[in-house]
């Protein structure tokens, strides 16, 4: 028996975080078979548990345990043990400054804004130091060091929140750092606060017109005495040798600019939105090492072999005027290519190095795969490694098969959810653009969380989702955080307006999403207003539309980048958008209720009753009898019309709107939306029909694409689910490999069989919407499919289902009592199954004749039953 991984809050140790809650979790690993084992939870201040200050017991299958947190103090290490039987492990979380007020000052400098600022202190300790915390916050961007040696392994600290309502501050434990005489020397720099940010050319200074810094040093000395050193106007700024850094743009350093001294000042602004940080650190989580080469205009190329989000870093030789290095994605004609960026420069610039130095940017980040070098040489340039930056996560899922290329596009999705997981969920991270676009994470959060222990990272996004809800009146934006440039002469629409389905209902499906892996009952509470918030707001709105339990008014997205308009090039799909929007109304009121009634809350019944008022509607008006009503009223209203009208002002093309689309009969089957039995046969048939027409191939966008794979798979069009995963031409998952991809790529066409890129507008290579596939591979084709929401027992069902594609096949989940791996192979027709059942787990295996068999831990073989069927 072991126990290990501990958590809080799904993060192992957290220092100096916020804790409106405390969710202990722990992974149980036990080879032996355990009925109910009941884990006791204790917390105290010191590390032998002499006195402890909490102490609670669970017998819950999903180790996590929560509690509420009227027990904390500031800025104190709580230790916390978790045993059971003669097993136990510890582990530690600390506090922040929590409600204490803050001694420092905001401070920054009186001269115009310069692009980068040295904040620096010295001072003397006099006594032996016991311990030392550093408490602090550059906005922009800022990097520390404590006698020239850099602070903690994280970069581009604090991460992007929403600045002008939440300002989340870091805890260093600094006590090695510090020496007799001390020297504190922060860079700051622009990043999303200040810097050029968001599309359509960029505003700036969005969050502040200057960086500024407010720092404690907490110092404990031997004798038991404390002093603290704080930001004040005692400090001293100079200019430094960073001259530009942008988000988009990249860096440049000249060397040759002279430190100038600036004039420190107290900047008055307040201290109320500072808060702990929950944001997860953003590091260097693997090194890249380039293949050299010259394209076809000669130019020298880095080729890392992986689109990757991050930057490069190597050795700079003495007495180089000017090297240049620009990142981009792809090649086209054997060349550089970097159009695609649209307005986003992407260039790390090094002026007038006159010494050797190890050099790389700090204020900025790239997407690429290749780096055009110029002023250097070859040998010099093979000197510099890429260096991957994302916010630090657990990865829980291992995938191999006999399908090379399958096993490539599981790689690229999980490297487009690697390169976008870098402090929010951003949409993709190289033009200009890298948002926190929520329908993107809306589609991909399942996989996302397969993938992942994703808990602390969207857990923080979607705090930032819920601030701008506050804002909104319980709409939620486009994107998180959400910049308010509507008084900023900003005139694209996403930047004027709210609340559109699968974008807006981020804030119901990452929360059940969440809790679903990882059952952490802290986060679900927290959501909770949220989740109810943006079910009010869509509601009241029906209200004053007739309370027809329709969303067929506002403004709509619809099927994002689907092909069924046959148009190429347009954002728009076929599928009737008050369609989309009423299911994922029905689905977000359901979501909403299923919440509740797990955490015993009444209002439950107002959100079941209202889902189930939607489905009825649905039925209704997409339903005549048994058939589908394929010229519903909602093909005029308003949102209909409103979509076209945008199709006109944006597009250039007329929308024909049909419900018969692959999305559309997806969402129907998906969320079991038909009167009876006849009519969802009837659906079935229809969708056979869709596939049919397209050759096969999927029509579908944003929306349609995560569910139709499943759709098929259920409605037993299993040969057609599987020929749609394994097709090789486009539209399709793996013509992107056979292109070449590293990532999943935006838009099916993102670039054309002739290997030319499709358009220049909106297309990267880097999004990663259409890897929620991944879920139809681990659910339907490995067969894992989690405990029911209201399950107790932890249930898991594995129902595998080979394609004749495969002949082999191993997927293995990281759960909370360890790892449930299944092992598939078939030799001559023999077929070999080998599933392992971890500690305190129930497998419920159902075979494909019917026949289901009840796993507890252990390993179990079968060779004699059949698992494949196409047809
Ligand atoms: C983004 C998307 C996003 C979409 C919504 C795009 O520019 O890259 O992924 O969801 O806009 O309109």
């Amino acid at each position: 028996m072991q126990i290990d991984q501990l958590k809080v809050n799904g993060v192992s140790t957290p220092l100096g975080y916020h804790f409106d809650y405390l969710t202990f979790s722990w992974r149980f690993q036990s080879s032996e078979f355990h009925e109910q084992l009941t884990f006791k939870i204790e917390i105290s201040k010191d590390d032998c548990f002499e006195e402890i200050v909490f102490s609670g017991v669970t017998d819950s299958y999903y180790n996590t345990y929560t509690v509420t947190t009227e027990f904390l103090e500031p800025r104190i290490r709580y230790f916390w043990r978790v045993s059971v039987d003669e097993v136990s492990a510890t582990s530690y979380f600390e506090t922040g400054k929590m409600y204490e007020p803050w001694d420092a000052d905001w401070i920054s400098y009186e001269e115009p804004t310069i692009e980068s600022v040295t904040f620096k202190k010295t001072f003397s300790a006099e006594k032996k130091i016991s311990s030392a915390r550093l408490y602090s916050l550059g906005l922009g961007l800022y990097e520390v060091f404590i006698n020239k040696r850099k602070v903690g392994d994280e970069y581009l600290t604090p991460g992007y929140h929403s600045y002008d309502l939440i300002q989340q501050y870091q805890t260093y434990d600094v006590t090695e750092f510090l020496q007799d005489s001390n020297e504190v020397t922060f860079l700051v720099g622009n990043g999303w606060y200040r810097g050029r940010f968001v599309f359509e050319g960029g505003f700036e200074n969005i969050y502040g017109d200057k960086q500024k810094l407010i720092a404690e040093l907490h110092i404990l000395y031997s004798d038991g005495s404390t002093e603290i050193i704080k930001s004040d106007t005692t400090w001293n700024a100079i200019t430094n040798e960073i001259v530009e850094n942008s988000i988009y743009d990249g860096e440049i350093i000249d060397f040759s600019s002279k430190c100038k001294p600036l004039t420190v000042i107290m900047d008055k602004a307040s201290k109320q939105l500072l808060r702990e940080r929950i944001d997860l650190p953003i590091c260097n989580m693997e090194s890249l090492e380039p293949y050299i080469f010259r394209d076809t205009a000669n130019n020298l190329l880095l080729d890392f072999g992986q689109e990757i989000t991050g930057w490069i870093e190597g050795v700079l030789p003495a007495n180089k005027p000017k090297v240049v290095f620009k990142f981009g994605e792809i090649l086209q004609d054997g060349q550089f290519y970097s159009e695609n960026l649209r307005t986003a420069k992407q260039e790390f610039v090094i002026l007038n190095n006159e010494k050797e130095r190890i050099i790389r940017p700090r204020f900025t980040f790239f997407g690429f795969r290749y780096v055009k070098v110029e002023g250097l040489n070859e040998a010099e340039a093979r000197r510099f490694s890429a260096k991957v930056l994302h916010s630090v996560l657990e990865e829980r899922f291992e995938f191999s098969s006999s399908h090379r290329k399958l096993n490539q596009l599981i790689s690229n999705i999980r490297w487009s959810q690697k390169d976008n997981f870098l402090s929010i969920p951003t949409d993709c991270p190289q033009r200009d653009e890298r948002m926190g676009w929520t329908g993107d994470i809306t589609v991909f959060a399942n996989t996302a969380s397969y993938n992942m222990e994703t808990r602390a990272f969207l857990g923080h996004f979607l705090k930032m989702v819920e601030l701008e809800q506050e804002q909104l009146n319980g709409a939620v934006p486009f994107f998180a955080p959400y910049p308010k440039l509507a008084d900023k002469d900003a005139h694209n629409p996403f930047l004027k307006s709210a609340g559109s389905a699968v974008w807006g209902d981020a804030a119901t499906v990452l929360p059940i999403t969440l809790f679903r892996h990882f059952r952490d009952l802290g986060l679900l509470k927290s959501h909770l207003s949220m989740m109810m918030n943006w079910v009010d707001y869509i509601y009241h709105q029906d209200e004053k539309h007739g309370g027809k339990r329709l969303w067929d008014f506002g403004f709509q997205l619809g099927d994002w980048l689907a092909l069924d308009l046959g148009i190429p090039g347009t954002v728009f799909g076929a599928t009737d958008s008050a369609l989309i929007a009423t299911i994922y109304y029905y689905y977000s009121a359901s979501n909403t209720a299923k919440a509740l009634k797990l955490c015993n809350d009444s209002r439950a019944s107002f959100y079941s009753k209202l889902a189930l008022e939607i489905r009825t509607a649905l039925l209704t008006t997409y339903f005549i009898g048994d058939e589908l009503n394929l010229i519903p009223v909602t093909l005029q209203s308003e949102v209909e019309l409103n979509r076209q009208e945008m199709g006109r002002l944006f597009g250039g093309i007329d929308i024909s709107t049909r419900v018969d689309t692959q999305t559309g009969l997806s969402l129907l089957l998906r969320f079991g939306i038909y009167p009876s039995e006849s009519a969802r046969l009837k659906l079935v048939n229809k969708l056979k029909e869709r596939m049919i027409e397209s050759g096969g191939a999927l029509t579908t966008g944003f929306v349609g694409t995560p569910e139709l794979p499943h759709a098929l798979f259920e409605s037993e069009l299993v040969s057609e689910a599987y020929s749609l995963l394994f097709r090789e031409t486009s539209p399709s998952w793996l013509f992107e490999v056979n292109m070449g991809a590293t990532t999943t790529w935006e838009r099916w066409d993102s670039i054309l069989p002739n290997g030319k890129i499709s358009g220049i507008e909106m297309n990267s290579m880097n999004h990663y919407a259409y890897g929620a596939i991944e879920d139809f591979v681990i659910e339907k084709i490995i067969g894992i499919n989690l405990p029911d929401i209201n399950d107790n027992t932890n249930t898991y069902t594995i129902s595998p289902r080979y394609p004749s594609q495969l002949d082999f096949l191993s997927g293995k989940l990281e759960t909370v009592n360890g790892t449930i791996a299944v092992n598939w192979e078939i030799q001559n027709e023999n077929v070999k199954l080998r599933i392992d059942v971890p500690a305190r787990t129930n497998i419920n295996l159902i075979l494909l004749n019917g026949e289901r068999k009840a796993l507890r831990t252990g390993t179990y073989q079968f060779s004699d039953v059949i698992f494949r069927n196409d047809s």
